[in-house]
């Protein structure tokens, strides 16, 4: 049978592919015309140890030919372990995790926990606030979190639990946060959001309101977790530390798991039969998550991250041409800044280039390279965005 193409057999949720990889290798993938890309984007900021890491490859492969499924019903050694993990990472003894399948599905998860810590209090307190600009995943709830009203609009009607407040003004969300509030949502660096850090004033201002008001602070880590921004969590990067974190993405570098992470009065909200999920604590993706969290440690790349950060910022901001004018973002989540709404042309001039990147915005291109990025590739990676940039210039005529 030939391959069907995507729009002959699935639902167009989806714009036309601009390639079809068939390998990877590292910080390369192949096409199926036997090119080799650079990606710097991780399928979404997801493979942060790089394509086939043999140590991912042999954790998943023993695991799946001892035990691949339990259901949560009973308990495997692997996502006893990672919990573990996740918890040590956190430095929260009192840390507990739940197992899920995806970023969004970690978000639902943290939603009805924080709705469960706020009806033990008040059967009222079953409101949310969250960021604008932010993006918490696409099932409803998540939906309704996230801070893009273009994306609720025809799936509307949402309910009216959540106010968002704008992400860069503390005084609002101290405004919008009352008795009623079982939680703050907010992500360190809003990834979706345009590579946007959070200022220290709303992280500071967001645990100092949830602290009055006995609400949770819930801090979505999908994007900037497990190393991405050179330490094991976004938060630990800040002064505040919350009560409950989302991951999922780099977690077991492309195998689908999320997980949500609670301490304090958080990691007490659920109760027996409040929530379950039949794959979550998959114990191949517990597995293969095991695996990235002891090569990060054995192979220093926490370190790794915020030294090839460093030198990605510092490339981007040395690039000449017309079209750049700054950076954002922390460890190994950047965003080049551009002058004007062309960074889908700049994009797909990187793509001619063999480079895969994302326009996260119109005028702000997303490069997120594995955490054991070589500072050779980073320059490479910076030598073809430097040709993106000038077909894009000449492009425009503005040369
Ligand atoms: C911060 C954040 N939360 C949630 C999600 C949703 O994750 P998923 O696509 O795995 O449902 C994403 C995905 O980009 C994200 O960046």
């Amino acid at each position: 049978m030939s391959t069907p193409t995507p729009d002959q057999v699935l639902l167009p949720t989806y714009g036309a592919p601009a390639r079809t990889f068939v390998s990877g290798h590292g910080s390369w993938l192949t096409d199926d015309a036997g090119r080799d890309h650079l990606d710097f984007l991780c399928g979404l900021a997801v493979t942060s140890l790089g394509h086939a890491h043999p140590a991912i490859t042999e954790a998943i492969t023993a695991q799946a030919s001892t035990l691949s499924h339990t259901s949560n019903l009973f308990a495997t050694t692997p996502a006893l372990e990672l919990a573990a993990k996740l918890r040590d990472a956190a430095g929260w003894a009192d840390g507990r995790a739940f197992f899920c399948n995806s970023g969004a599905e970690a978000n639902e998860a943290a939603i009805k926990l924080a709705r469960r810590h706020g009806k033990h209090r008040d059967p009222g307190k079953v409101n949310v606030v969250a960021l604008t600009g932010s993006f918490h995943g696409r099932l409803l709830g998540a939906l309704k979190l996230t801070g893009n009203p273009a994306k609720h609009e025809p799936f509307e009607p949402l309910g009216s639990w959540v106010t968002h407040v704008p992400h860069d003004d503390p005084d609002a969300l101290a405004a919008a946060v009352d008795d009623r509030t079982c939680a703050v949502w907010v992500e360190v660096v809003q990834g979706e959001g345009g590579v946007r850090p959070l200022d220290a004033a709303m992280l500071e201002r967001a645990r100092e309101v949830c602290d009055a008001h006995d609400a949770l602070l819930v801090v979505d880590e999908v994007q900037t977790g497990i190393g991405r921004l050179g330490e094991w969590y976004g938060w630990q990067t800040t002064s505040v530390v919350p009560d409950v974190i989302c991951l999922a993405k780099g977690l077991a570098n492309g195998l689908p798991i999320g997980a949500i992470l609670a301490h304090g009065v958080a990691a007490k909200a659920f109760q027996p039969g409040d929530h379950a999920s039949t794959f979550g604590g998959n114990p191949v993706a517990c597995a293969a998550a095991n695996a990235v969290m002891d090569v990060i440690d054995r192979e220093d790349l926490l370190a790794n991250t915020r030294a090839m950060g460093e030198r990605l910022a510092d490339g981007m901001i040395a690039l000449d041409s017309p079209h750049v004018v700054g950076q954002r973002g922390r460890g190994l989540l950047r965003a080049l800044l551009l002058d004007a709404p062309v960074s889908a042309t700049v994009t797909g001039h990187a793509l001619e280039q063999l480079l895969v990147v994302n326009n996260v915005a119109s005028d702000a291109v997303r490069l997120a390279p594995p955490l054991n990025v070589t500072p050779d590739e980073i320059d490479e990676g910076l030598r073809r965005l430097g040709l993106a940039l000038s077909a894009a210039t000449h492009e425009n005529g503005t040369s």
